[in-house]
């Protein structure tokens, strides 16, 4: 494929001519990578089989690992699913469209590439006038991951999704930095009890407050793995992470120092430089710089990046829970 175009458009606006050349490719079988209010997805018409295992391809992703469908709403997940029970109705309703990934009995019209073989589908309707506007051209939904090459960073900018796609897609609607910063959090609603498969922007006493007490089955679990994100070593820069606790962290730099090597820090703080970059305590704003700024190291040909562990504590959960993957080799 030739390089791949990169139209600019409005976030809160979209431009309808953008949209409608996009949703032309993606009719005819081809790849979009369009921002998102979590992450920029690559996107391609769902019930197009073909379409979706280029997605696969692109990505360079095993064909394990099952995609989320993105849709419009309700009227739409209707069709994609064998059951919409009151509690699916309930978080729906007071989360979407926003970063909330639904797992559901998958129906026959969702092909089995997109759930990698399994019974289950993820839905979402995602809350950027971009994604929203795409989806609503098309009139189908789109199956779409993280824009980034398979067990990478996800791509919080078009830049990012440029530098790992460049050539494997054909169009990426550039509409700015994505707000949330990262990955939608992932509910599973075909157990026996609501299950947590992956933190995200809504948080897990948010979720509580909804339907009840929820399970959470997170890191590495014994048996087989309820969800392929949990596989640990995704969501990594190619620079080794190290985390660290405050004092041990001004021990490592020192460390570091003493040694002349050529390291990047991330730290709870408020001052800056080229390698050494400090995030707000606030964990949102944090999460809304996270994947830039650790792409922003990875570019820098660094020995290592160390990071300062933020509290362990609800709020910080999917933040940790991404340096953690972050840093396991
Ligand atoms: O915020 C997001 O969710 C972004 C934007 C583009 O919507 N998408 C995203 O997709 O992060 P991806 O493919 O990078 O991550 C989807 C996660 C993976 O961990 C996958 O294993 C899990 O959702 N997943 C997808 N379908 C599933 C299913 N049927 N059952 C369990 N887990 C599923
Ligand atoms: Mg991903």
């Amino acid at each position: 494929m030739p390089s791949t175009r990169v139209l600019p458009i409005d976030p809160v606006h979209p431009d309808r001519d953008a949209l409608r050349e996009a949703a032309a490719i993606l009719r005819a079988g081809g790849l979009v990578a369009f921002p998102t209010e979590t992450v920029y997805g690559l996107g391609a018409n769902a019930l197009d089989e073909d379409a979706v295992r280029r997605v696969f391809e692109a990505k360079g992703r095993p064909p394990v690992n099952p995609l989320i469908v993105h849709v419009t709403g309700e009227t739409m997940v209707r069709g994609l699913v064998t059951d919409w029970s009151a509690e699916a109705r309930t978080l729906a309703g007071r989360y979407w469209p926003g970063p909330l990934t639904l797992v559901l009995p998958k129906g026959s019209a969702v092909a089995d590439v997109v759930t990698a073989g399994g019974s289950t589908v993820a839905v979402r309707a995602p809350g950027h006038p971009v994604a929203l506007g795409l989806i609503r051209e098309v009139g189908v939904p789109l199956a779409a991951p993280s824009a980034n090459r398979s067990g990478q960073l996800s791509p919080t900018r078009a830049e990012h999704v440029l530098a790992g796609l460049d050539g494997r897609i054909d169009l990426i609607l550039d509409g700015g930095p994505t707000p949330n910063g990262i990955e939608s959090t992932v509910l599973d609603l075909t157990t026996t009890r609501p299950t947590l498969l992956r933190p995200g922007p809504i948080g897990i006493s948010d979720l509580e407050a909804t339907v009840g007490p929820i399970e959470r089955r997170l890191g590495i679990s014994p048996g087989p793995l309820p969800s392929p994100g949990l596989l640990l070593r995704h969501y990594a820069p190619r620079t080794p992470v190290e985390l660290h606790l405050r004092d041990a962290l001004d021990a490592r730099i020192a460390d570091l120092e003493g040694n002349k090597e050529n390291f990047g820090v991330v730290f709870l703080g408020t001052r800056s430089e080229e390698k050494r970059i400090g995030l707000p305590l606030d964990p949102e704003a944090y999460a809304t710089r996270l994947y830039d700024v650790l792409h922003h190291l990875d570019s820098l040909d660094l020995s290592r990046i160390l990071v300062e562990l933020p509290p362990d504590t609800d709020p910080w959960m999917a933040i940790r829970d991404r340096l953690i993957r972050a840093a396991t080799r």
